[in-house]
């Protein structure tokens, strides 16, 4: 089942899977929306899909939504504000989750609120699972691998080129990005440490050019240690980098929104603002510039002493296509061979380092 079809995300995630020979039900609150997409896309092979009428706000439809069996693949976003309902539907009903969000609140819940609840219930939770933060996760863990023992940090690099002037991101996207402004991030030092996103900043070099990159909390910070074996992996660092003046502009923002939100009523206003500005950003991204975007992903394990051990560099496309292909193939492999068990799981740990590799290479992700 695919929980937001009617998205720009969701569609195309519905759209790869019907390419993989699947027949998804379409979940969603726009069932006009859904029922022309279940016919646009059944008219492809295997006749029209199945189609569900689902609001995260109506308490009966979330309970109505998956029963045990079913894999459910969940799209609607800003996941911090609609998210929750729907990992409680999943986690009651006992059901293998997987999801788009790249939002490092929401992550958090998953993995210390939510993985211990799934893990009485028999749920598995995939959370993240598409651009952010598969890549990463699949390069800090053929890093670790590759470096043996005495493994102090891995640090994740998550690089894009081809950004340039026209709309790369959807509304929904920008949406998540705003909700984003007023919530802390974390990253990992032998725990979960909280810090506000943005708040260390490291230049990549890649090809020629060097890239700056901000802090941000991510999958790999829960999921990579548990990878490192008996040693235990003390530091995990994860950064996000756009070429161009972006990167800039978003660490200025950074430092400034937190003491901003200190003052009364200033966190409400910013959300409103925020809110008036989604309206302003087109609902899909530019299909000619989205093309040009390429995104470059690094996972480095450095020992003790900062010398490096190993290094895997990876490169895909559209990050949106690849989102949509990673989910598709986690929601087919996930029904036909199940996962590694109940609880909040990493891409790896779900899967199996091997597998996660293949599927990879599969959805255009390619090692350099
Ligand atoms: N991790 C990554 O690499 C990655 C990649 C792509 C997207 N994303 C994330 O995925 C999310 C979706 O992005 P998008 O571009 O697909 O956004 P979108 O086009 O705005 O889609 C959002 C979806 O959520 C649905 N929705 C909103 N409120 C709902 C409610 N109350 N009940 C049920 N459904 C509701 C919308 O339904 P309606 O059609 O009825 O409005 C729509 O289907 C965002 O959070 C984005 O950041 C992450």
């Amino acid at each position: 089942m695919v929980f937001g079809a009617s998205g720009f995300t969701g569609g195309r995630v519905v759209g790869a899977m019907v390419r993989r020979g699947l027949r998804p039900v379409l979940a969603g609150r726009s069932v006009g929306r859904l029922t022309s997409l279940a016919q646009r896309l059944g008219d492809l092979g295997g006749g029209k899909l199945d189609v569900v009428s689902a609001d995260v706000g109506d308490a009966a439809s979330m309970r109505a939504l998956v029963s045990r069996g079913d894999v459910l693949v969940s799209t609607v976003g800003p996941f911090i504000r609609l998210g929750e309902p729907v990992l409680r539907a999943a986690v009651d009903a006992g059901v293998i989750y997987l999801d788009s969000t790249g939002e490092p609140p929401f992550i958090r819940r998953v993995f210390e609120e939510f993985g211990p609840l799934a893990e009485r219930t028999g749920a598995s939770l995939i959370t993240a699972f598409g651009h952010d933060y598969v890549p990463g996760n699949l390069a800090g863990a053929l890093a670790l691998r590759r470096s043996g023992s005495g493994v102090h940090r891995v640090e994740v690099g998550y690089l894009t080129s081809g950004t340039g002037r026209a709309p790369v991101i959807s509304r929904g996207t920008f949406a998540s990005m705003v909700e984003l402004a007023a919530e802390q991030s974390f990253t990992w030092r032998n725990g979960i440490q909280v810090e506000p996103t943005g708040s260390r900043m490291r230049t990549f070099p890649w090809g020629g050019w060097n890239c700056p990159a901000l802090s941000i909390g991510a999958t790999e910070h829960y999921a990579l240690p548990r990878l490192a074996g008996p040693e235990g992996l003390p530091e995990v660092d994860v950064y996000v980098g756009w070429l161009g003046p972006t990167t800039r502009v978003l660490r200025l923002s950074c430092r400034v929104i937190p003491t901003l939100l200190a003052l009364p009523g200033v966190r409400s206003l910013l959300r409103r603002v925020g809110g008036l500005a989604v309206r302003w950003v087109a609902e899909e991204p530019d299909p000619v510039a989205l093309a040009q975007v390429a995104s470059h992903v690094v996972g480095t394990a450095y020992d003790a002493s900062g010398a490096v051990l190993a290094q895997v560099r990876l490169v895909a496309g559209d990050p949106y296509q690849l989102t949509a292909d990673l989910l598709a193939w986690g929601a087919q492999r996930a029904a036909e061979h199940g996962v590694s068990g109940p609880g909040a799981l990493g891409p790896a740990d779900a899967f199996g380092l091997e597998v996660l590799e293949a599927c990879a290479a599969e959805a255009g992700l390619r090692r350099l």
